[in-house]
């Protein structure tokens, strides 16, 4: 199994010999590929999805894998029981959901070690929810496929905190590590506010005016950051 390169920043972050819950799994590329290089014993595949599911139950069925991937239909943690993972695999969903599927049942939630997520949108949130939840990002990734960035935060249960608000937007540990893609990601979120206040320009509605003024001050907060990378 080869992972796109999203798929494979993901992976990459999964402790060796952990067992690992994939909630979401959709083909369950992720799953395969635990067990195919030996880096898990045991998958649990999940998906609310029966159509989803079916995929990778399509995938698996008949093969050596069989054994070793679990793969149960439910919603979030639902299917998972408390302590049977240490690590859990949320990808490829908004960060809201993400953040729900977390925060429904604590105590399992709390019974997980490592929590490898990775929000399409809604970032910021989702940082917000784990810093205001005990969580500690431990370590994060930007990945570019097909033109798009991708945020991979791999989170534990710990105290952290942010001491500006700007890194709940961009995560502290891509500074730290200086990724290699942050530069880019930034001047990109500032040219795409930049755009947007152009098309709010002449609109005087308080909304509008909110927004503009809420974006303008965005784009300050990156360029600092932006400044910081430079100055490294
Ligand atoms: C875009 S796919 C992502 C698949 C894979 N995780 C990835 O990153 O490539 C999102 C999957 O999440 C599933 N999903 C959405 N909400 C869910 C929930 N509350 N619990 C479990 N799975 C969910 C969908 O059915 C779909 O198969």
């Amino acid at each position: 199994m080869r992972l796109s390169d999203r798929l494979q920043t993901i992976a990459n972050f999964i402790p060796k010999n952990t067992i690992v819950g994939d909630i979401g799994t959709d083909h369950g590329y992720i799953p395969i590929y635990l067990i195919e290089n030996k880096i898990s014993k045991k998958v649990i595949a999940t998906d609310i999805s029966k159509n989803s599911l079916d995929k990778i139950i399509n995938s698996v069925k008949g093969t050596k894998y069989e054994k070793d991937i679990d793969m149960r239909l439910g919603d979030g943690l639902d299917p998972i029981k408390p302590f049977e993972v240490d690590t859990v695999v949320i990808a490829g969903m908004g960060g809201l959901l993400i953040r729900d599927i977390l925060d429904k049942d604590k105590d399992k939630r709390d019974s997980i070690t490592n929590f490898i997520l990775q929000p399409n949108i809604a970032t910021e949130e989702l940082r917000k929810y784990l810093y205001e939840n005990n969580f500690e990002i431990v370590d994060e990734k930007l990945v570019k496929e097909d033109g798009k960035f991708y945020e991979v935060i791999w989170a534990k249960k710990g105290k952290a905190y942010v001491d500006q608000d700007i890194y709940y937007e961009i995560g502290e540990k891509l500074l730290a590590n200086r990724d290699p893609l942050l530069e880019e990601f930034l001047n990109n979120r500032i040219q795409m506010n930049e755009e947007i206040l152009k098309e709010l320009e002449g609109k005087e509605t308080q909304r509008t005016m909110d927004r503009y003024r809420e974006l303008t001050e965005n784009i300050k907060e990156l360029k600092v950051v932006l400044k910081k990378i430079e100055s490294n």
